[in-house]
């Protein structure tokens, strides 16, 4: 395996498929995956390429502004949409998880076409990897265990054409020729995160309140694990917040505070995960912290693996 000669075939690749698009949209997330695709589509055929990239108010703590300053680093100008209110307008009261994948999923595809019929894309950029073809094709059985919306496939709402250019690789794999295109180290060693964000780590509806909450407790997860040299040997670290509560006291009062679950699992490709075996001192930093959050007052550790667990809670 060698990152000059899988580029090269990967750029003739797109070439040769892009010569047959008037457009071409690249929907970008900021992960690695979207963005190497993105990178290497806009270096074979410049200006055809219209990156896009969609806050649906559930990224992580300062991800849009990180996002946007990284693309901007490498030279990719992306046409930026701030859907949050409309995103978490359409959630409110929404428990089922499937269905606020289906709300998500609905809207992007909206804001999608949109800008393929105003900028004249006929054909759709991917960063589809290999296990999202395996997984995809697992889930087209009796039994569908999540819808995940960007699994590999024509999206109904798209009349045109799909490139997945890394539809053969390993996130390890990609993550090797972003290092090797020089895109910034933020991204190449970024976790995993799912398409409809922090809905999926918000159990039941997503309030501003549990919103809040995941998104600070995430970001705590995130920085202890970054200063004690562990962020880049784990495959995702993040919390969980769902409905159900813990008496707690704070200062003198009682407080009637959240549960928050923090997950931390190794992986090779997400297929099957283990969960990752912290030291009691780490435990202490994480857990101290998070129960430090205003109306937090219990925070647990999930300690199951995949299968039978699954690595996001919905
Ligand atoms: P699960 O929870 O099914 O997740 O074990 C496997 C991997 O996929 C990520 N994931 C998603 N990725 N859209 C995505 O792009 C989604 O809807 C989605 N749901 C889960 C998850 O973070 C893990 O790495």
């Amino acid at each position: 395996w060698n990152a000059e000669r899988m580029l090269s075939l990967i750029e003739s690749y797109l070439a040769k498929e892009i010569s047959g698009c008037k457009k071409v949209l690249a929907a970008v997330s900021g992960g690695v995956d979207s963005t190497v695709s993105t990178l290497l589509a806009s270096r074979v055929a410049g200006d055809k390429v219209v990156p896009v990239f969609v806050n649906h108010g559930l990224l992580r703590k300062g991800e849009a502004e990180s996002v946007l300053s990284s693309l901007k680093s490498i030279g990719i100008d992306v046409i930026y949409v701030d859907a949050s209110e409309e995103f978490l307008s359409s959630l409110k009261g929404i428990k089922d998880c499937e269905k606020k994948r289906e709300i998500i999923g609905e809207i992007f595809a909206r804001i999608f076409s949109e800008i393929s019929e105003r900028e004249g894309c006929d054909c759709l950029l991917q960063g589809t990897l290999y296990p999202d073809v395996v997984e995809s094709g697992a889930e087209i059985g009796a039994d569908r265990i999540k819808s995940h919306h960007n699994v590999a496939g024509l999206p109904p709402w798209f009349k045109g054409r799909v490139l997945e250019p890394l539809r053969y690789l390993y996130k390890d794999e990609v993550r090797k020729l972003a290092k090797y295109l020089g895109i910034p180290e933020e991204i190449v060693n970024k976790h995993p995160f799912p398409g409809p964000g922090l809905a999926v780590r918000v159990i039941g509806e997503v309030t501003e309140e549990k919103l809040e909450i995941v998104r600070e407790a995430s970001s705590i997860v995130e920085e202890v694990l970054r200063k004690r040299g562990l962020y880049d040997k784990v495959w995702q670290a993040f919390s969980v917040v769902g409905d159900d509560r813990w008496v707690g006291i704070k200062g003198d009062s009682r407080v009637d505070g959240y549960i928050v679950t923090v997950r931390i699992v190794e992986s090779e490709d997400a297929m099957t995960a283990d969960w990752f075996a912290l030291d009691r001192e780490i435990m202490e930093e994480i857990s101290k912290r998070i129960s430090s959050i205003p109306r937090v007052s219990m925070v647990t550790y999930a300690i199951t693996t995949k299968p039978p667990s699954t690595i996001e809670p919905c």
